[in-house]
C-alpha cells in the first residue's frame, strides 16, 4: 500500500468526488479526516448530508481502514481549526490534505447575486486558505506533507455564465503554485487537479438551474473534449487515481503543477 501510516484531510467528503477520494485514500491506507459541511448554502443545489459522511466513513471503516467524520464549512477559519483539532488528537497529525470541497452556480456576470457571489469565492478559493492556513504549521514541523488542490478545468481556461467559480478556481491555481514555492523549503508538495466535466451533484445541480435534463446537458459540456461520447466521459476514479498518485511518493518529484484530467478539453 502506498500511503500506509499517512494520515490524509479530505474536504468535501459526504458525496461525490471528496467521498471516492477518501476511500481511495483509505484502500491505499491512509487514516482519514472526512469533513463536510453536511448543509445547504443559499443559493446553490442540495449539497452533501450527514448521513452521506458517515457512510462514505462507514464504507471505509467497514473495509478495515479508519476514518472519522468532521462536520464543518471550509468558509470558516474557526472551524477549519477546530477540525484540523480534531484530525491531530485523531490520528497524530495530517500528513495529506485533499482541498476537494466546491460549489458552482450558472449566472450571467450582470445577474450575479452578492449571496452567490459570496458563496461561489468563499467556498472555492477561501476554503482553500483556510484549510492550507492551518495544516502548514504541521507539515512544516514534520518537513513533509502533499497538498493537493481541487481546481477545475475551468480555472485553466475560459468558462462563459460561471466567471464567478471559473476566477475563483484560477485562484485556486495561483494559490498552488505560489504555496508550491513557498512550501518547498519544508519538502512539501503541493499540486492541483483540473478535473473536466464528471457526473456529481454539482452537474445535476447545474443542469437544475439550467432547466436541462441532466443527462443532456453532461453530453452538451463534454461536447468540446478530444475524446467523444463515452471515451470522452470523465469520472470521479479518473480524479481519485490522480489524487492517490500526486499523495504518494511516485509523484514526489512534481510540485507547483496543476493536471487536468479532462478528456482533452483544456488542450483542445
Ligand atoms: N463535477 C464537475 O464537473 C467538476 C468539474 C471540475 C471541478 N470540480 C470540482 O471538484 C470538486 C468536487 O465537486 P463534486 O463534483 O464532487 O461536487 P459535489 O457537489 O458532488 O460535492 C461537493 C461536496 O463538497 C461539499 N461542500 C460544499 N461546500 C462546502 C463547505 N463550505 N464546507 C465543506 N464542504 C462543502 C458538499 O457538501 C459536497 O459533499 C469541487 O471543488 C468542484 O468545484 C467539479
Amino acid at each position: 500500500m502506498k500511503l500506509e501510516g499517512k494520515v490524509a484531510f479530505v474536504t468535501g467528503a459526504a458525496h461525490g468526488q471528496g467521498a471516492s477520494h477518501a476511500r481511495y485514500l483509505a484502500n491505499e491506507g491512509a487514516r482519514i479526516v472526512a469533513v463536510d459541511i453536511c448543509e445547504d448554502i443559499k443559493p446553490i443545489y442540495p449539497l452533501g448530508t450527514r448521513e452521506e459522511l458517515d457512510g462514505t466513513v462507514a464504507s471505509i471503516n467497514d473495509a478495515g481502514g479508519e476514518a472519522i467524520a468532521v462536520q464543518a464549512d471550509v468558509r470558516s477559519s474557526p472551524e477549519m481549526k477546530a477540525a484540523v483539532d480534531v484530525a491531530v488528537k485523531a490520528f497524530g497529525t495530517v500528513d495529506i490534505l485533499c482541498n476537494n470541497a466546491g460549489v458552482c452556480i450558472v449566472e450571467a456576470v450582470d445577474e450575479i447575486s452578492d449571496e452567490s457571489l459570496d458563496a461561489v469565492i468563499d467556498v472555492n478559493l477561501k476554503g482553500v486558505f483556510n484549510t492550507v492556513r492551518h495544516i502548514a504549521p504541521i507539515m512544516k514541523a514534520q518537513r513533509s506533507g502533499k497538498i493537493i488542490n481541487t481546481a477545475s478545468a475551468g480555472g485553466l481556461k475560459a468558462l462563459p455564465m460561471v466567471s464567478h467559480y471559473a476566477a475563483a478556481k484560477g485562484g485556486v491555481v495561483m494559490a498552488t503554485k505560489s504555496w508550491a514555492n513557498e512550501l518547498s523549503e519544508w519538502g512539501i508538495n503541493v499540486n492541483g487537479i483540473a478535473p473536466g466535466t464528471i457526473y456529481t451533484g454539482m452537474i445535476t445541480g447545474i443542469a437544475g438551474q439550467l432547466g436541462q435534463d441532466p443527462g443532456e446537458a453532461f453530453e452538451q459540456f463534454n461536447a468540446n473534449n478530444m475524446f467523444k461520447g463515452e471515451r470522452g466521459h470523465v469520472t470521479v476514479d479518473d480524479i481519485s487515481t490522480m489524487v492517490v498518485y500526486l499523495a504518494s511518493d511516485d509523484a514526489r518529484m512534481i510540485t507547483g503543477q496543476v493536471i487536468p484530467v479532462d478528456a482533452g478539453w483544456v488542450a483542445s
